[in-house]
């Protein structure tokens, strides 16, 4: 299965949170591998740890090879190459995690017949080497976005089941230009149809993720003063009548990831250890990745919204 992470506006979680479902899939058996296709800012090998390894890929990354200049993207095996010391400490079970990096020097690109055949043969040979596969796209109606658009209305490729995630923070922007993004007349639904999606299929696979959310009843919240309470929580019933009227209402709402200390000061991977040993991360946060990560492949949540 291909998971597309999309998101209109920068900075939305969508490379940490990304990085985290993959993690929290393997963890649970499946082989996972998430390709760095924010052509522009290839980054999420930061996320995991494995700086080195990417650096040693430079030059065969996947913009090398969606532009024919390496036969095979590097892959990064997580596992292995994580300075993170306790990804390197493998319950018994654990699937496959596999970093496709982009090149460190890579920039945006248009896609051409020649680089978007490449991107089909790519995804149809990895969703046959893996359970599931997590696509970091760049963000906005990106070359990327319009890229694995066309690769995926190509004949070839409907049988592989396609969904898509689009991330925003809990604001106003935020709301708007997700819902822009998904539904809007130059979007990722109006763009699919553009290069040959069924409107209803394309539309049944996406879904939004809302990401560094302030949860108004967490401890990190209890010292604001009861005007500021009482603002938030408008602001925030406010924010959920505007997602609605918008499409974004929370039947079309996969998961919402807390704000959470760790995230906010750190891009990384959220271990049970930071939970239950060192406890700086909220239980919260790690409850509600799981729980996202579950539901990528639970077709009970891609039912028509
Ligand atoms: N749940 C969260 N709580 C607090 N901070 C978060 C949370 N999720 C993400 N962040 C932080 O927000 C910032 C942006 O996240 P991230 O880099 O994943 O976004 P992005 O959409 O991939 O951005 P870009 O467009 O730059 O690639 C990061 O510093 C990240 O650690
Ligand atoms: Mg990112």
């Amino acid at each position: 299965m291909l998971i597309f992470a999309a998101s209109d506006k920068g900075g939305t979680g969508r490379s940490v949170t990304g990085a985290n479902l993959a993690y929290r899939r393997a963890l649970a058996g499946d082989h996972v591998c998430y390709l760095d296709f924010d052509f522009g800012s290839p980054t999420a090998a930061a996320v995991f740890d494995v700086l080195d390894a990417r650096a040693a890929a430079e030059d065969r990354g996947l913009h090398a090879y969606l532009a024919g200049e390496a036969g095979e993207p590097a892959r990064i095996d997580v596992w292995a190459r994580t300075e993170h010391p306790v990804l390197r400490d493998l319950p018994p079970g654990t699937g496959r995690l596999e970093l496709f990096p982009g090149d460190l020097s890579g920039g945006e690109f248009a896609a051409t017949g020649e680089n978007l055949h490449r991107c089909v043969d790519l995804l149809l040979r990895l969703d046959g080497e893996y359970d599931l596969i997590l696509v970091d796209l760049s963000a906005g109606r990106s070359y990327a976005v319009d890229m694995v658009l066309a690769a995926t209305a190509r004949p070839e490729m409907r049988a592989v089941v396609s969904r898509w995630l689009v991330f925003h923070r809990w604001t106003r922007q935020h709301v708007t230009a997700a819902a822009h993004l998904a539904f809007g007349p130059r979007g990722i639904v109006a763009g699919g149809v553009a290069r040959g999606h069924d409107e209803d299929a394309l539309r049944a696979g996406v879904r939004f993720v809302r990401s560094g959310v302030p949860d108004l009843e967490s401890p990190l919240w209890s010292q604001v003063t009861p005007t500021q309470s009482a603002w938030m929580r408008r602001t925030d019933e406010d924010l959920r009548q505007l997602a609605s009227v918008l499409g974004a209402g929370h039947r079309t709402v996969l998961g919402t990831v807390p704000l959470d200390p760790v995230l906010q000061w750190r891009e990384q991977l959220i271990t049970d250890e930071d939970v239950v040993v060192s406890q700086i991360a909220n239980r919260e946060t790690w409850e509600a990745l799981g729980e996202l990560a579950h539901r990528l492949t639970d077709d009970k949540c891609w039912e028509q919204a």
